[in-house]
């Protein structure tokens, strides 16, 4: 992980749930069924949740099979795992390192593998897709769930910009499971935004999304005044758009 993302979700971890997700269970609750149904997950299944963040995923995934290994480069970020739990395994690795097997799992092969918002982070996506590809057992699934690389979030203009130039193309992400062997599909769901613009422009102040922590304070200030001249309304509606990438080992 980059020394600037690897800061801003060290960062942001003790407010991140805060910011975007705990406070709507609803979406959470939408995305885990979107990411349950993908993956058929069975009781005795090996589960890997990669880039786990804070683990909101990984209990989801939890509910469902015995354990689940949470894998993250940030300890901030997996220090806000839940405790209440023995079913989540924190392992202290980026991508990268699973993949090239400078960091071992505590299982050699999985049955499956999420990597939710986290594939954008990861550097040499090709290499890295195939060497996690190389740890699914027979039948085994990845699922990337992603932005795809244009969003329509109201965010300043900028932003969006910065956000296109970096987001990698799901179909990109096909391809390199694809050239991995596995027999892949790109499917999308929608979720419906609400949020009070207030609420919206303090999480853009506390540079939510790593994206805005490419820009400083002041360009920051710029962008909100942007935000707020274009969006006077009370509440900003939008629509969440997810590609889920998913391949499977034959
Ligand atoms: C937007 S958060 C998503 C967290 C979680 N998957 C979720 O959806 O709530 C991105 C996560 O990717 C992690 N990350 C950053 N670079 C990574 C890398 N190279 N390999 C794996 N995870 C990485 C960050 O530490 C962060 O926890």
């Amino acid at each position: 992980m980059s020394g600037s993302t690897g800061d801003h979700y060290d960062r942001l971890a003790a407010s991140y749930d805060e910011n975007w997700a705990a406070h709507n269970e609803a979406f959470n609750d939408w995305m885990s069924g979107r990411i349950r149904e993908r993956l058929d997950m069975h009781a005795d299944d090996r589960v890997v949740d990669l880039g786990c963040g804070t683990g909101i995923f990984s209990t989801a995934l939890a509910a469902q099979v015995r354990e689940v290994v949470c894998v993250d480069p940030s300890p901030g970020m997996l220090a806000q795992l839940p405790t209440t739990s023995g079913a989540l395994v924190p392992v202290h690795a980026s991508a990268e390192e699973v993949a090239s097997g400078d960091v071992r799992l505590p299982y050699d092969q999985v049955d499956a593998i999420l990597i939710k918002e986290a594939l954008h982070h990861v550097h040499h996506r090709e290499t890295v897709v195939a060497g996690l590809a190389r740890l699914l057992a027979p039948g085994g699934r990845m699922l990337v769930v992603t932005l795809p690389a244009v969003i329509s979030y109201p965010l300043f203009r900028r932003a969006l910009e910065v956000f296109t130039e970096h987001q990698p193309d799901p179909a990109d992400i096909a391809a390199a499971m694809r050239a991995a062997g596995l027999a892949v599909t790109v499917t999308y769901d929608t979720y419906r935004r609400e949020f009070a613009r207030d609420r919206y422009v303090a999480m853009v102040r506390n540079r939510y999304m790593s994206l805005l922590s490419t820009f400083d304070d002041a360009e920051l200030e710029n962008g909100i005044r942007e935000i707020e001249r274009e969006h006077p309304e009370q509440m900003l509606e939008f629509d969440d758009r997810f590609a889920f990438v998913l391949g499977r080992h034959s």
